[in-house]
Parts: structure tokens; sequence; C-alpha cells
């Protein structure tokens, strides 16, 4: 069951243009085999995952913010890629590889165990009716997935303006034995600072909707466990 419906959409000019002068260097193009991030961004630095970037405009302020990082945004809509190409090159940003995948098997099959040192996903499609609600991509085997992609130590952090999703997240995550939340109340977080806003969260906020931001951190999974075996 995919998170997504493709929508259409066409590229403006100028998404045109980036994406012909600027996939060859920043794009991953689809391929079977594991990343080897060191070769894909040409240093060591941690690597951090944005999920369903949109328009990219939290992910390129995010890379530029902090340029001793590097930057995988994840997203199936194709003029968000133009877009967010697009920002890169008026920016002049380098820190961030792009991939126009569906995340689930983008990490499944392209993404090392204990790779990723963050992942963030924003404002995530809420799928509001009950009868879509399994779409919804925050259920308890994308976050196994993601424990088993994420290094020890490292932050999940969400962001919802659906306060049924904000709770269903919540419920999710404490199934988990694999993440500890970071709220003192031990529920929703602050916004940290770093994180810009979205376009879909300034659009929730137009609405009157709460922003619910959750931060978790990664602990080490069982001696022994395979993670391999349970995701291949
Ligand atoms: C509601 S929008 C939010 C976009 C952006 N994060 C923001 O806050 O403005 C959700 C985005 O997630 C993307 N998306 C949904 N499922 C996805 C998946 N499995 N892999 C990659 N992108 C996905 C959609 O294409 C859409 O752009």
């Amino acid at each position: 069951m995919r998170s997504f419906v493709l929508r259409g959409g066409r590229l403006t000019e100028g998404q045109k243009r980036a994406m012909d002068e600027f996939w060859p260097r920043f794009g991953i193009d689809e391929d079977e085999s594991l990343l080897v991030f060191k070769t894909l961004f040409g240093n060591d630095a941690p690597v951090i995952m944005e999920i369903g970037f949109g328009n990219g405009d939290a992910i390129w302020q995010m890379a530029q913010a902090r340029p001793a990082e590097n930057y995988v945004g994840v997203e199936v809509h194709r003029p968000g890629v133009g877009h967010l190409l697009l920002k890169m090159k008026q920016h002049g940003i380098t820190n961030i590889r792009i991939a126009n995948d569906d995340a689930v098997e983008f990490l499944r099959k392209r993404v090392p165990e204990e790779s990723l040192a963050g992942v963030r996903i924003y404002f995530p499609d809420p799928w509001p009716k009950r009868r879509h609600q399994k779409r919804r991509l925050i259920q308890s085997s994308l976050i196994e997935l993601l424990a088993s992609r994420m290094c020890p130590g490292a932050q999940l952090h969400l962001a919802t303006d659906w306060e049924p999703y904000a709770e269903h997240m919540l419920q999710v995550m404490s199934l988990s034995d694999s993440f500890v939340n970071l709220s003192p109340s031990g529920d929703f977080c602050n916004r940290p600072q770093w994180r810009p806003q979205t376009k879909y969260e300034r659009r929730g906020e137009r609405l009157g909707h709460q922003v619910r931001d959750l931060l978790f951190k990664r602990i080490p999974l069982p001696h022994g466990f395979n993670a391999a075996l349970t995701f291949s």
C-alpha cells in the first residue's frame, strides 16, 4: 500500500533547466545497488535524510545552515525535485543528493544499515479518512525499517499539523523498542529552532491547525538482531 498518489504537474521552464543541468550531479539514479555515502558525497560527514520533502524548502535551508552535514532528500513528486534543484542552484548548495523515488523502496534497497545520522519527515500526508489510514507513511513497518538504517543515537524528527495523525505517530512510536522519546513531557516537543517552516505547515497554520513536533532517539538494536533478514 503506497503512501502517495502520484499527482501530475508540469515542471516550470526553470525547474526543467535545473533538472537538465543539475540532476547528473546531485540526483541519485535508480539502481538496485546499496549506496556508499562516502562515494556519493565525496566525504565522510554524517548523513541526514528527509522523506517527502515536497518543494524542498526545509531541506535546502537545513543543508545551507549546516554545510558540515550531508543531506539526502527523497520525494516522489518530480516538480518538487525540480524546485529543490533550482533552489540549490540559486543558493550554491552542494551537500544535498536527491532520490526521485518511493522512500520505502529506497530505504529497503539502497540505504545501508546503521548509516543515517538522522531522519526527518515533515507534514506527511495525513490521510484523514478512516478507509485511507492504512496509506499513512508513519506505521510500525516503516519505523522499524528506519531503525535498521539509523545509527545508534540518531534522531528521528516528525512533524504534523493534523492532531489525529500526531496521536497516531505517538502511538506507533510508543510500540517501538528501537526509539526513546526526547520530549520532557513524554509526548510532543517544541519546534527546534533549526527546523524551517514548510509550505504545508504554513497552510495548516492558516487553517488554524496546531503543529506538533515529535523527536526520538534511536537506541541500539538488541545484540544479534539481523535487520537484513527482517527487511530484505
Ligand atoms: C503533505 S506533503 C508535505 C511536503 C513537505 N514536507 C512540506 O511540509 O511542505 C507530503 C509529501 O510527501 C511525499 N510522499 C508521500 N509518500 C512518499 C514516499 N513513500 N516517498 C517519497 N515521498 C513521499 C508526497 O509526494 C508529498 O510531496
